[in-house]
């Protein structure tokens, strides 16, 4: 029998530029100016704030615009108190984490979903004034200008949003352009990229800090760990360890397999399985042979993957698919990119439904 499960539904597709198979929230995004929608950036001072919904383990789900209807309704405050921040220390207490800030605070470019997670966890959105394609969660992120991919930024695209402070994955790119914004005098903070929990820990601390909203990243802190903590606890008593394929692309004929030092590979480890492809570091491409000599149990996958390339029924035609153990029991795992991949305030939850997914397959 099938088993596919799916998580947390976007709307992204994938892009396949440069013939990388990748989700393309990007495709819909480069179709837009950053300077002709630098309007549409969030202001400083307005009191935007807590636009996710809390989900299992407190983790946001992502929903746009909520605190503003349901709070203006609760308590009979105009919309113009709410946006001058007359409702903050109201909002404060629905949120449960620190205020949009009313004083002027940086203009903040943050390149990296997981760091974009940080800053809406910690209620300092209203300092965005651009994301990167990557930054897809909460739904509300993925509205503001964009200034590309993390991997192949321009500096123009930045410089045009006028940041003050650029929060950025190790992962962002390519070198010189970074080495411009340095050239222009914007802070540039780079944050680790190590796919470990105590590096998310770190990242949450710095964003914090970054943006005068260390109180409230102590508190995610603790809140983070205690949730990681339980989600170990229920992993490390589980006794199934399956072999594991994870698959990134949009063709599904040229999927990319995810080897060693990967956030793949991180998050197989996390969920108590074995990542069935071994000897290579990084992504490369998957042949029939390879998939073979792997013997997977599971394929896991990107639910953006499977949206744009013909579902798990058309990942388990390709050839070689058949004479594995994932093929013959038509397992299937799929999540959402950044929900999987993203190493932000989610993680607990990512491992937790991960892990959840993979052992569901094995019965299925
Ligand atoms: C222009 C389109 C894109 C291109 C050309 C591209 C290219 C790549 C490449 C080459 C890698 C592998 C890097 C490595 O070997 O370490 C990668 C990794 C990754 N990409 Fe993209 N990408 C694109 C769009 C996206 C988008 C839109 C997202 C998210 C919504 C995304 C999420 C990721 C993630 C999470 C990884 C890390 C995977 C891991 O380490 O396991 N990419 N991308």
């Amino acid at each position: 029998m099938r088993r596919l499960t799916t998580a947390h539904p976007a709307a992204a597709r994938f892009d396949t530029s440069e013939g990388v198979n990748e989700p393309g929230v990007a495709e819909r995004r480069a179709q837009r100016d950053p300077i002709k929608t630098q309007s549409t950036a969030v202001p400083n001072g307005t009191a935007r704030i807590c636009n996710a919904e809390w989900g299992p383990l407190g983790m946001m789900s992502g929903h746009g615009g909520f605190v503003h209807t349901f709070s203006a309704r609760l308590s009979g405050l105009s919309r113009r108190d709410v946006l001058t921040g007359g409702a903050a220390s109201l909002f404060g207490v629905l949120c449960g984490g620190s205020l949009a800030q009313a004083s002027p605070g940086p203009r903040v470019v943050s390149i990296g979903g997981g760091i974009t997670e940080i800053v809406y966890a910690l209620g300092a959105q209203s300092l965005l004034v651009g994301v990167d394609t990557t930054s897809t969660f909460p739904a509300a992120a993925a509205r503001l200008p964009s200034v590309g991919y993390a991997r192949q930024l321009s500096a123009e695209g930045i410089l045009a949003l006028t940041p003050s402070l650029v929060l950025a994955t190790a992962e962002a790119g390519p070198p010189a352009v970074l080495q411009q914004l340095r050239g222009s005098g914007i802070a540039l903070q780079t944050l680790d990229a190590d796919h470990r929990f105590e590096g998310l820990i770190a990242r949450i601390q710095a964003v914090g800090k970054a943006t005068g909203h260390a109180d409230a990243a102590q508190a995610l802190a603790a809140k983070t760990t205690r949730d990681w903590s339980q989600v170990q606890r229920d992993i490390a008593a589980a006794s199934q360890r399956p072999r594991v394929l994870f698959l990134m692309g949009f063709d599904i004929a040229r999927m990319m397999v995810a080897g060693q030092g990967t956030a793949a590979q991180a998050m197989l480890d996390y969920a108590g399985a074995r990542n069935a492809a071994q000897g290579y570091g990084g992504y490369k491409p998957l042949t029939p042979e390879a998939l073979i000599a792997a013997r997977p149990d599971v394929l896991l996958t990107t639910r953006q993957a499977l949206d744009a390339g013909g579902g798990a029924a058309g990942l388990l035609r390709q050839p070689g698919m058949a004479q594995t153990p994932a093929g013959q029991a038509r397992r299937v795992v799929a999540l959402d990119t950044m929900l999987l991949l993203g190493f932000g305030p989610r993680l607990p939850l990512a491992v937790q439904t991960l892990h959840r997914d993979l052992v569901a397959s094995l019965s299925a």
